[in-house]
């Protein structure tokens, strides 16, 4: 029998991305998304549409109980930093409390495994970089916070009802693969703002700091392309069903990236300036993470194929093609 994936936020940029390489190889997927950042169109051809809310137990009893799920890939949550901190409680309901809801849910239907969609910024701002996964958690946003409350959650739902996770903690994902896109409202990522910039589609970007002890004044992030990040979560789903061990992995490119040099790229892939301006350091921006992901390559065999210049090629095809 085809084994029959669950995914929440699949309507998403990541969750999306994901849904496509699951059919791909193989698996049949249901994905549940409320629309609230996710688009309908988005869902890949081919997998079932559940569309509701997560926090809605009967809803998430009902889905699962329609189809003989396997294992659950966890995507949906909201992920914008600067807003948690004016609205937490609005993130521990929607990271926290719907992934409760969730665990409750696969606990009755006896689903096993599940993949969890974590980020870098459950570690704030590390001491060293790169960053291993056993470094202090000390989240710096209700974003970060929440999500790292998850992991524990898993950690403790495992330790009583034999749950098995991965929580990936994911650092910059970036770039599309075709047809495929990042579409955020509003949009404060750089690259999409980069290009956005350089097509005269938005104003000037504002530059956030070029005054950071790095060696050329901007802030180090660790981008990786969403396609990588994609065939991760397949890598970790045959883990748990393979070793069934519980797991917790960075996911990057393992290379930093100056905010300068994603600009040098932008302008090659777009044979245009990107106007910019300096601006003030974004509060809570750290100035350096980049990834040690020594354990995604050993324990899932992860070797992310796509470097930056793909990342940003396949980046400003997507932006050209979405309004085309
Ligand atoms: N930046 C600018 N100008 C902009 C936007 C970003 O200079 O208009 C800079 C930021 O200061 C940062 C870098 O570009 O140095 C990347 O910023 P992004 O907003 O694209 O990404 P972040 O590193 O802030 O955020 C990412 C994820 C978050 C996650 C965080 C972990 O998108 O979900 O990493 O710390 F929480």
């Amino acid at each position: 029998m085809v084994p029959h994936i669950l995914v929440t936020g699949g309507a998403g940029y990541i969750g999306s991305h994901t849904v496509r390489v699951l059919l791909q190889e193989g698996f049949a997927v249901t994905v549940l998304d409320d629309l609230s950042t996710g688009h309908l169109d988005a869902i890949p051809e081919g997998a079932r549409a559940a569309i509701g809310d997560l926090r809605d137990a009967a809803f998430v009893a009902r889905t699962l109980a329609e189809r003989p799920v396997s294992g659950v890939l966890h995507f949906a949550g909201a992920i914008q930093v600067g807003e948690s901190t004016r609205e937490p409680l609005a993130y521990w309901d929607r990271n926290v409390h719907a992934s409760r809801v969730l665990l409750l849910a696969m606990r009755d239907a006896d689903v096993q495994h599940i993949v969890f969609s974590s980020t870098a910024a459950v570690y704030g701002t590390p001491e060293r970089t790169p960053i291993p996964e056993g470094a202090e958690k000390r989240p710096e946003s209700p974003y970060g916070e929440t999500k790292w409350a998850v992991e524990q959650m898993l950690a403790a739902a495992s330790r009583a009802h034999g749950l098995r996770y991965a929580a990936l903690r994911y650092f910059n994902a970036a770039g599309a693969d075709p047809g495929l896109g990042e579409r955020h409202h509003p949009e404060t990522h750089l690259i999409p703002l980069a290009i956005d910039a350089a097509l005269g589609r938005i104003g000037p970007l504002t530059v956030f700091g070029t005054d950071w002890p790095t060696p050329d004044g901007t802030c180090i992030r660790d981008y990786v392309h969403v396609h990588d990040l994609a065939r991760a979560h397949v890598l970790a789903l045959s883990h748990l069903q393979r070793s069934g061990e519980n797991l917790a992995a960075n996911l990057g490119a393992g290379v930093g990236t100056s905010v300068q040099e994603v600009l040098r790229e932008v302008e090659r892939a777009t044979g245009r300036p990107v106007p910019h301006a300096v601006g003030p350091r974004r509060a809570g921006d750290p100035e350096r993470l980049v990834a040690d992901i020594a354990r995604a390559r050993t324990v899932l065999g992860f070797v992310p194929e796509h470097g930056l210049a793909r990342i940003v090629d396949d980046a400003v095809a997507s932006r050209v093609e979405a309004r085309a």
